[in-house]
């Protein structure tokens, strides 16, 4: 069975908006992970950039070890290998780059009047209303040549009903009126994030702002792995600053985050 994505269509994009990522592209009907793919094709030499994307997906992985799972052909699916050439102290922050490059393709292609309520969700989801429709799983390996990085992203695009226990959560292009294709959709992302790959490679600045700016969280209560505290923003490393009850301020580098308002 061949993949209903349209490979000459996001070539034509790609070239279009002078994109380097996404070739070559694997276009897959179904596929078990599209990390998993990338994750085979790194150790087998793949390049920067190679791409995979698929309809459908058996065994989708989240983060945390949870499950991603979405009807075929409702999601854009997709992992890009990379092999980035950064300070090793700026790989930490290579998942929240990659949430900024979602989070801005999405508000681009989403309803307009959205668009600032379009959100990154520390450490790597995007929110549309304060609902999830995209999740990112970054996942890296230190090989001979340096980092490989593979970077898994799941949208939600046509799907209208998600199981009772997400109902509330998340959202999706379809339950937002709009229906971009899935080619535009990754054409979008991979030049976004390509072009903030270059800003991380020069200095982190502009990744720190443009987090602050489209921070979430800010100013939320949550519980990260037990600990409660107000979020107050993104250090220059991603991670997240916490404001206990006592007033202390402390930096979270990963966890399992529930919201507590
Ligand atoms: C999360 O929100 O927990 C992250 C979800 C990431 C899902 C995507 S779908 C494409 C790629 N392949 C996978 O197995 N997972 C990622």
């Amino acid at each position: 069975m061949s993949s209903s994505f349209d490979v000459a269509r996001f070539e034509r994009l790609r070239a279009e908006i002078g994109c380097g990522l996404g070739a070559p592209l694997a276009a897959l009907a179904v596929t078990g992970s599209t990390n998993d793919d990338a994750l085979t094709a790194a150790r087998e030499g793949a390049p920067h950039g190679a791409t995979f994307v698929a309809d459908h997906q058996t065994s989708g992985r989240g983060r945390r070890g949870r499950s991603w799972i979405a009807e075929p052909g409702d999601g854009l699916l997709f992992s890009v290998l990379l092999r980035p050439e950064l300070e090793p102290t700026r790989l930490g922050l290579l998942p929240l780059t990659l949430g900024l490059a979602v989070r801005a393709a999405v508000a681009e292609l989403g309803p307009p009047a959205l668009a600032a309520a379009t959100r990154v969700k520390w450490p790597n989801d995007v929110w549309v209303s304060g609902k999830k429709i995209a999740g990112v799983l970054a996942e890296s390996r230190l090989g001979a040549s340096g980092a490989v990085v593979v970077a898994g992203v799941g949208i939600n695009l046509g799907t209208r009903r998600f199981p009772p226990e997400l109902e509330e959560r998340a959202t999706s292009f379809a339950r937002l009126g709009v229906a971009p294709q899935r080619e535009t959709l990754l054409a979008r992302v991979l030049r976004g994030l390509e072009m903030r790959l270059g800003c991380l490679s020069r200095a982190s600045d502009e990744i720190v702002s443009e987090l602050r700016e489209h921070d979430g969280l800010i100013g939320r209560r949550v519980r990260v792995d037990g600990t409660d505290g107000i979020a107050s923003g993104i250090d220059a490393d991603g991670r997240l600053t916490l404001q206990l009850c006592n007033g202390d301020i402390t930096q979270i580098h990963s966890g399992q985050l529930e919201l507590l308002d």
